[in-house]
């Protein structure tokens, strides 16, 4: 079938169903066409808490969906590819969490949203790339145990001076991979534009950057800043909006490394059948789910800068 129709019957069925098709900002070009909602993680799970739609399809990897389950339990939510996960979160679990912890009794537990529920539910407050300084400014303690990311952990630590801050070893192997020589020449190149990077890329990136920023934080500043070139640190997902959003400016891709592959799996099929059949749903255990909503909320709760 071509994309077109797809894209129309998809549609179609999402509206015959009252479903909400959410999708995240790395998602292919075509799921992020037809998709209601388009946003970073913390703009989706705001979303998914307040929408009064029944069933929820969510286009993104599963700490995103798992989310949207915690928040609105009473809603069906469909992740298209059960599949679909997250390296990063994958580097942490709720036992060696509690390893981690027992180490350090006197830290409080921030824990960002890449990650998953069994590990939320060990954590005192979550965060995300958009949030994460304010999160942890918003915390009493003293010392801080940041976990998985330590490249997101080390950032909010360069923000907190303070704070004492402990990171989980864990990455994005994405952004992790990404190299100061390649900065270096992409700068060259472009010697005008402004080079916007994702917090989950390692300090020396970040050092080179003009702003760091969420997925959604990228939009905001390449549409508000005159400047007409960017240099763009993050999934290469994040470009179809980019152009069609500012048709007069110019986004450059520093490196091939930046593509995650589980943002990739999701195809149009995959949606029509999940909205046919209602399958795979993510749920979350009510006693794990009630933990991690706690963590989740005391996030949703802190104002934003
Ligand atoms: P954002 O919350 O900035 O969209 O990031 C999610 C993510 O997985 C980045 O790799
Ligand atoms: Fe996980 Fe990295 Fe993919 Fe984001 S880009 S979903 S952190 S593997």
């Amino acid at each position: 079938m071509n994309q077109k129709r797809l894209q129309q019957q998809i549609r179609q069925l999402a509206a015959d169903q009252g479903a909400l098709l959410m999708a995240h900002n790395y998602e292919r070009d075509e799921i992020q066409e037809i998709a209601d909602i388009t946003g970073d993680s913390l703009a989706l799970s705001i979303e998914a808490k307040k929408t009064d739609k029944q069933i929820i399809v969510f286009c993104g990897v599963h700490f995103m969906a798992e989310s949207a389950a915690i928040l609105a339990p009473d809603k069906i939510v469909l992740l298209p590819r059960a599949d679909a996960g997250c390296p990063m979160a994958d580097m942490v679990t709720a036992e060696g969490l509690r390893k981690f912890k027992q180490q350090h009794p006197d830290a409080t537990v921030v824990t960002y949203v890449n990650s998953s529920a069994a590990v939320k539910a060990e954590s005192d407050i979550c965060c995300t790339s958009s949030n994460a300084v304010s999160v942890a400014r918003s915390v009493k303690a003293k010392k801080l145990l940041l976990v998985p990311d330590r490249n997101l952990g080390r950032y909010i630590a360069s923000q907190t001076p303070e704070k004492e801050c402990i990171c989980w070893e864990g990455y994005c192997p994405v952004h992790d991979q990404l190299k100061v020589e390649e900065i270096k020449q992409a700068k060259e190149d472009h010697p005008e534009a402004l080079f916007m990077v994702h917090p989950e890329c390692q300090p020396e990136i970040l050092e080179m950057a003009d702003h760091i920023c969420s997925t959604s934080g990228m939009y905001e500043f390449a549409a508000k800043n005159p400047a007409k070139k960017f240099i763009v640190g993050t999934e290469n997902g994040i470009l179809w909006r980019l152009r069609k959003e500012n048709p007069d400016k110019q986004f450059i891709v520093p490196s091939p490394v930046l593509v995650c592959r589980d943002m990739k799996l999701t195809r149009l099929e995959d949606v029509l059948l999940c909205l046919e059949t209602m399958k795979p749903q993510v749920t979350v255990p009510e006693e794990i789910r009630v933990k991690a909503k706690q963590a989740l909320d005391k996030m949703l709760a802190v104002p934003r800068d």
